[in-house]
């Protein structure tokens, strides 16, 4: 087979490309090796930038989020039985963010590719990237009992952290930066009617806990836990049990509890490979970079690598200018690295680390109690939490 570009994953990073190429009536051909039904319905995180959520409903994927996405002006910061609301609309000019569930998005990008009827193949085995370096890369899998060979211009590497495109790239060539953290996040869907209606990012001597939501009716926690943690150690009462010393406030606040459907343990680490190129591939998203969830920047970063490299591709087949191609990495490293810090930031400000003396302890307090007294320091969180603009 023969594309323009072929790309290799289909979660957010992937589809949003095929879908911003395809407005560009740009070819593409996007390969995925697990089923529908996984892609859909993996639960991940589920918050949106202002920027995120603007482009979706401008390339016309907005539908779902419009009418199912809930709109927060502002989150809280909870510490020492208290919260304390960051208005982050009124410091930023009317920014927000919207909570929509990652798998949402997902299943609305790919129901909007089966629309355009372009190539999208699920249950791909024996994913292969090869010739990156010729002006005709090559993707091989196999599908169903057919062995496929697509010779592409470009590759779009969207295939996630664990995928093929980023390993395929030859020894020295990347430079890796990582950080990894001393816990993880016990994550859990409960059906329980929200009690607040924006999250809650609480620091407690126990550990971390973030409030947060999918619907009015379904309600996401996470804790804060000792890394690789089996979750058999958490039967859900524990659950519930450590939730509410961690997150009830002396006002009396507290999530409401209920059967809990789905719970599970996710690492946290900080990652970045540079450059997000080599040759005719372009690495996007995960593939290239992992941010802890704290910041809830994942999904927005996967979103802005791929407008860049959209852009970029247009500009190339529109005019044959390599410009944007060429600088495609260094932009998006920009913002990465500004996500990386963010991301950074909140989860060293909230969470317990396992060796800090007495004396951190009292500087975080501090480090908490100067970000709500302070607006200045408000503004600065309610910018990078929504959404710094996009730069290229
Ligand atoms: N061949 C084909 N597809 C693959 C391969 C492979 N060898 N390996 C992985 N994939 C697929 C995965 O099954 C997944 O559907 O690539 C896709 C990568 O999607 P994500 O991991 O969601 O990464 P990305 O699109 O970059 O989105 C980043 O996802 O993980 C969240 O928090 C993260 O929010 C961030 C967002
Ligand atoms: C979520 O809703 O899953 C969520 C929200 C905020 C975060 C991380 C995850 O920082």
């Amino acid at each position: 087979m023969r594309t323009q570009v072929g790309i290799v994953g289909a979660g957010p990073a992937g589809l949003l490309l095929g879908h911003l190429l395809h407005l560009n009536g740009i070819d593409t051909v996007i390969v995925e090796n697990r089923d529908r039904e996984y892609v859909v319905d993996r639960v991940r995180a589920g918050v949106l930038e202002q920027g995120t959520v603007d482009l979706l409903a401008a390339i016309g994927v907005g539908a779902g989020l419009e009418s199912r996405g809930l709109r927060h002006d502002g989150i809280f910061i909870s510490f020492a039985g208290r919260r304390h609301r960051i208005d982050m609309a009124e410091l930023t000019g009317g920014k927000a963010i919207t909570v929509y569930g990652q798998n949402e998005v997902v299943r609305d990008l790919i129901d909007a590719r089966v629309a355009t009827q372009r190539p999208l193949y699920f249950d791909a085995q024996c994913v292969e990237v090869n010739a990156l370096d010729s002006s005709t890369p090559i993707v091989r899998f196999v599908h169903g009992d057919t062995a496929h060979e697509l010779q592409c211009d470009f590759i779009a590497g969207c295939d996630g952290f664990h995928g093929v495109c980023r390993p395929s790239i030859p020894e020295g060539v990347l430079s890796i930066y990582e950080r990894s953290y001393p816990f993880g996040w016990l994550g859990i869907l409960a059906e329980a009617a929200p009690s607040s209606d924006e999250l809650v990012y609480t620091y407690h001597d126990r550990g971390f806990a973030l409030f947060s939501m999918r619907s009015t009716s379904i309600t996401r926690l996470y804790l804060q836990v000792p890394p690789d943690e089996p979750i058999e150690r958490w039967p859900d009462d524990a659950i519930w049990e450590e939730m509410l010393t961690r997150m009830t406030t002396s006002d009396g606040w507290q999530p409401n509890v209920g059967r809990i459907l789905q719970k599970g343990v996710t690492p946290m680490r900080s990652f970045v490979a540079a450059p997000m190129r080599h040759g005719r591939l372009f690495l996007a998203g995960d593939a290239a970079h992992i941010v802890p969830p704290t910041g809830a920047k994942g999904l927005n970063l996967a979103a802005s690598d791929v407008v860049v490299l959209a852009r970029a591709l247009k500009a190339f087949y529109e005019t044959g200018s390599t410009d944007w191609l060429e600088q495609y990495s260094a932009i998006c490293l920009r913002r990465v690295w500004k996500a990386q810090r963010f991301s950074w930031w909140m989860t060293t400000l909230l969470h317990r680390l396992p060796d800090l003396t007495e004396f951190d302890r009292q500087r975080q307090l501090a480090d908490l109690d100067y970000l709500i007294g302070s607006r200045a320091a408000m503004t600065s969180l309610a910018e990078q939490y929504v959404g710094l603009p996009q730069d290229f």
